[in-house]
């Protein structure tokens, strides 16, 4: 998954999007930090909104409102709010009627502490209450009252909300909500409440629908996907059948923990042609000792094992992680051990983080005992190590030929795009005729740790 990122809004996508159902003049302007069910919700809020006639825009000073989607899962993304708040303050202060809501995760961790904190907030929406949104927000243009929801569900997945999309050839479709996993670090289970899923039936509907407006690759979200259950359908049934009801359709999901990733799972990937061969499995520690102290559930030899079977039905499939370094009382040893995983697995790419503790997590009461410096030493070591496999990895596919979409016009030039593998590689190729959302055969000729080059 993505995280922290602020994802600007584009000003030609956003044109297009306004949704004028029964426009009430107002302009919201949205960005959203964090994972992809952020980016995810932030449509699902734009969809609730257009209902009462909100218009989008891409200019934060031009805007009646400004949302802030939030993430909380370490404390740097929520530094990041705090100074972006302190930007907005001259805003507010020049327009004191322009609206400034806090909604997503740390809406939810920090409730009304937030409103007392920071007396520029008008509105705290968690991930769970979007519905409510108009109605707080005409209540604070009548009153003048602040506006709080807050409250987590054991039901809502907003299956019935048709998300407001940017415009292009991929889609996020947020099957499920929520987490019971209750990692010893982490704070999601906090901010997002207690796992549920939408109806099968809906989600395929949705993809025939996507793939009908011209959308080629559609991701299958949720915390931990392999929770998925509606009446006893469980993710591979998912999968299979959102496989088969849109044949042409490129089929990906995140994230899959790997206590409970199945085999039939991995066997539905390697079944059906359309699903892509990419998985993102986070192992967190090469250390069992600290994996139990992460509450992950798994050992390494069973992560091996579902690692290796995925690799064995799905040869040459893409493999992405996540890991923390300096979690309480990782020792060099663990550490060693993480790097030997790493060496093992040969991860395509890994997201790294330095251990971060959060309020409420179990693993806040542990002591936070490995020195910033050698935290960061060791994520060094890490990111180092992973720069050396994505290399070599990168490097077994020159001379061979993939399939790639063409997603975009390559960053460094316009005369190149840019498209992915079915693994998840980037890949340039010169533009030539070919199109945005084309499907092509390339052969590598060239590659770096981050990049593939095509003829
Ligand atoms: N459900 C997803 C993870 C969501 S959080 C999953 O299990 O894959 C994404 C990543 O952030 C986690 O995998 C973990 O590596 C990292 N993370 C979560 N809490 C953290 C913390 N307190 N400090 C540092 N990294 C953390
Ligand atoms: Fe957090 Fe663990 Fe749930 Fe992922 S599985 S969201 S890391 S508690
Ligand atoms: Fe962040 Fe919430 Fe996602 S804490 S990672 S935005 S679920």
């Amino acid at each position: 998954m993505v995280f922290e990122g602020l994802i600007l809004n584009n000003p030609k996508t956003v044109e297009k999007n306004n949704f004028n159902r029964s426009s009430n003049n107002k302009k919201v302007y949205i960005e959203t930090y964090g994972c992809q069910m952020n980016l995810s919700d932030t449509e699902i809020v734009l969809s609730v909104l257009s209902d009462f006639g909100y218009n989008e825009t891409s200019s934060v000073n031009d805007s009646d409102i400004i949302f802030l989607n939030t993430c909380s899962v370490r404390e740097n993304a929520e530094t990041k709010i705090f100074n972006r708040l302190k930007h907005l303050k001259g805003l507010k202060r020049k327009n004191p009627a322009k609206v400034i809501g806090i909604l997503g995760c740390m809406a939810e961790r920090l409730k009304k502490d937030l409103i007392e904190k920071e007396k520029i907030v008008d509105i705290i929406v968690g991930p769970d209450e979007y519905r409510k949104l108009p109605h707080l927000i005409e209540n604070l243009f009548e009153t003048g009252e602040k506006g709080i929801a807050v409250k987590l569900s054991k039901e809502e997945t907003y299956d019935d909300i048709t998300p407001v999309r940017k415009e292009g050839i991929s889609a996020w479709i947020s099957v499920m909500r929520g987490c019971d996993k209750f990692c010893t670090f982490c704070v999601v289970p906090f901010t997002r409440g207690r796992e549920r899923s939408r109806k099968v039936s809906s989600i395929v509907s949705e993809s025939k629908k996507l793939f009908d407006n011209g959308i080629k690759e559609i991701t299958l979200l949720g915390q931990n996907v392999n929770s998925f259950n509606d009446d006893g359908q469980d993710f591979a049934d998912l999968l299979k059948k959102v496989a088969l009801a849109v044949p042409d359709m490129r089929i990906r999901y995140a994230t899959s923990h790997p206590y409970d990733c199945s085999r039939k799972l991995l066997d539905t990937m390697a079944e059906y042609e359309n699903i892509c061969n990419y998985i993102h499995l986070p192992v967190q520690s090469g250390s069992e000792r600290v994996l139990k102290l992460m509450n992950r559930l798994y050992s390494i030899e069973h992560y091996l094992e579902v690692l290796y079977y995925a690799k064995s039905i799905m040869p040459g499939v893409g493999l992405s992680t996540d890991i923390i370094t300096g979690f309480p009382g990782e020792t060099e040893d663990d550490h060693k051990m993480t790097l030997e995983l790493m060496e093992k697995a040969e991860y395509d790419y890994a997201y790294t983080f330095a251990y971060s503790p959060r309020e409420n997590t179990k693993s806040y009461k542990m002591i936070d005992d490995v020195p910033q410096d050698v935290k960061m030493r060791r994520l060094d070591e890490i990111i180092q190590l992973q720069r050396k496999l994505s290399l070599k990895m990168n490097k077994k596919l020159v001379g061979k030929t993939n399939e790639i979409l063409i997603e975009s016009l390559s960053k460094k030039s316009g005369d190149f795009f840019m498209g992915r593998t079915d693994c998840n590689k980037s890949v340039i190729v010169p533009r030539k005729k070919y199109m945005i959302g084309d499907k092509i055969k390339v052969k590598i000729i060239k590659s770096n740790s981050a990049t593939l080059f095509a003829e």
